[in-house]
């Protein structure tokens, strides 16, 4: 899935014709790197989705027994996430919000995922970089997966901006005030959905709060 200039002028529509086509662009089941790391949450802690998209992530946590809230921009994707829930008979608490206008919790959290959203532009990346640090409790941690340079080659996901891919020594710099437990750099096929599907060149990240 590739990103343009006008999906970032305007992500709201842009994300929103994405989901209104039919299926899961990014399927039903949950990010690898969440699903190999998210052992570190256990059942009935609190943990955010933040730009969950259609549910695929947020919805298999909730299945793991932890108590989810999630928020996407788009309309299109949170009714769908919405739908993905009731089908699987577990409950999320989902709001439509854009990161800036989101209520971030304060030191409330367990957990924060995110996952795949290099929509963010560096200064909307670093403002959301810090409520993610903020809105953990001592102890909680954070999970993160997303492109570095390298995708530009491969182009099976995420934005063809350079600006947008991050690299292990930004992500080391950016989460400073967390205990990295696993910071990695690698390559995969992964296929989760038409939107993120082929070689990729990946980062993953699991950082806790003191
Ligand atoms: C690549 S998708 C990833 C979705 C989901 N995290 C997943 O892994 O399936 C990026 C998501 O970011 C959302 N998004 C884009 N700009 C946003 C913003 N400013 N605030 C909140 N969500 C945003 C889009 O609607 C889309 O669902």
């Amino acid at each position: 899935m590739s990103q343009d200039a006008p999906a970032f002028a305007d992500p709201a529509g842009t994300w929103n014709r994405r989901f209104e086509a039919p299926g899961y662009l990014f399927g039903t089941e949950p990010n690898a790197w969440l699903r190999e790391h998210a052992g570190v949450w256990q059942p009935g802690q609190r943990v955010l989705c933040v730009a969950d998209g259609e549910g695929r992530n947020s919805v298999w946590l909730a299945e793991r027994g932890l108590q989810v809230e999630a928020f996407d921009i788009a309309e299109a994707g949170v009714a769908k996430a919405r739908r993905l829930a009731a089908e699987r008979g577990v409950r999320v608490d989902f709001q439509v919000a854009d990161c800036d206008g989101f209520a971030w919790p304060e030191a409330a959290c367990d957990g924060v995922a995110l996952i795949f959203i290099q929509f963010a532009d560096p200064a909307l990346r670093a403002r959301i970089f810090e409520r993610t640090v903020r809105s953990l409790k001592p102890g909680g941690t954070l999970i993160l997966q997303g492109y570095t340079p390298r995708q530009l080659e491969y182009r099976t996901g995420g934005p063809p901006v350079l600006s947008h891919l991050y690299t292990a020594p930004m992500l080391r710099e950016a989460f400073a005030a967390l205990d990295i437990l696993e910071l990695r750099e690698y390559e995969a096929e992964i296929h989760e959905g038409s939107g993120h599907s082929g070689r990729s060149a990946l980062i993953g990240l699991v950082a806790r709060q003191h």
